[in-house]
């Protein structure tokens, strides 16, 4: 009725070590930190420079809520995003629900991968967002990515958000208010930094589909907004929710 969109989220686990089991309360800390940065009320959005206030999403009008925790023992060390933590076949966990529910597989992903996720359109045998085991939710080791920002990402490219740099330099991410990047942007960038694409604009370094630090991403702008509702609409590939 408000338009608010509410996705249950179920958490598949798979874990060796009692490290990579992870807690309860760092699981409810990724379903928190989804909630302010869809909804516009984390804290750091009071950071975004006045340049781009003006198309900053604000509320992005989705809410997540924790419904239910899925855990398994493995043996193996770690996973490649070959899609194995999504197969029961696969020594993983079939997703539950996929059509109707946010499956995240939380693992130890190989090779300094933060997550993955799959867009829209795609077999629902595999659909979801994997994290690796050190980047979900809020912790105090794993810095500079330990703020439960690689989840908001990874969520914004299940809901068809494009790297901001479109994935190649000068790039093209479909969403019309957000500038030019010459490519990722990584660390904490100073404010006002300038892509050297046509027009030499101001990069968005804060935006949540960059690369940057997990403390220097803090903002949707209303055009990817746009763009993430409309993966709910007849077509959207995620009219399931
Ligand atoms: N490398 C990942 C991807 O392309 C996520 C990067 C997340 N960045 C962060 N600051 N947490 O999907
Ligand atoms: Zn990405
Ligand atoms: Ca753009």
């Amino acid at each position: 009725a408000n338009g608010i969109i509410e996705i249950p989220v179920v958490v598949n686990v798979l874990y060796r070590t009692a490290a990579e089991n992870i807690s309860l309360a760092q699981i409810q800390s990724q379903i928190d930190v989804l909630n302010a940065d869809y909804s516009g009320t984390n804290p750091d959005a009071a950071n975004v420079p006045t340049i781009f206030q003006g198309v900053k999403a604000g509320d992005v009008g989705i809410r997540f809520v924790l419904d239910q925790v899925i855990r398994k023992a493995t043996n193996k060390t770690s996973w490649t995003t070959n899609d194995a933590m999504k197969k029961t076949s696969g020594g993983g966990l079939n997703p539950t629900s996929p059509t109707t529910k946010l499956n995240m597989w939380c693992c130890n992903l190989s090779g300094g991968i933060l997550g993955y996720a799959q867009f829209p359109g795609g077999s629902s045998a595999t659909d979801g967002v994997v994290m690796d085991n050190n980047a979900f939710g809020v912790t105090t080791t794993g810095a500079p990515y330990n703020k439960g920002r690689t989840a908001t990402h990874e969520v914004g490219h299940w809901l068809n958000l494009r790297h901001i740099w479109g994935d190649a330099q000068c790039g093209n991410d479909l969403v019309s208010d957000t500038p030019l990047h010459t490519g990722a942007n990584y660390g904490c960038p100073a404010a006002g930094v300038r892509s050297t694409c046509s027009g030499t604009p101001v990069m968005m370094t804060m935006n949540y589909m960059d690369y940057t630090d997990d403390l220097c991403m803090y903002m949707f702008s209303a055009g990817q907004k746009a763009r993430m509702k409309a993966t709910f609409a007849t077509g959207g590939g995620r009219t399931g929710f």
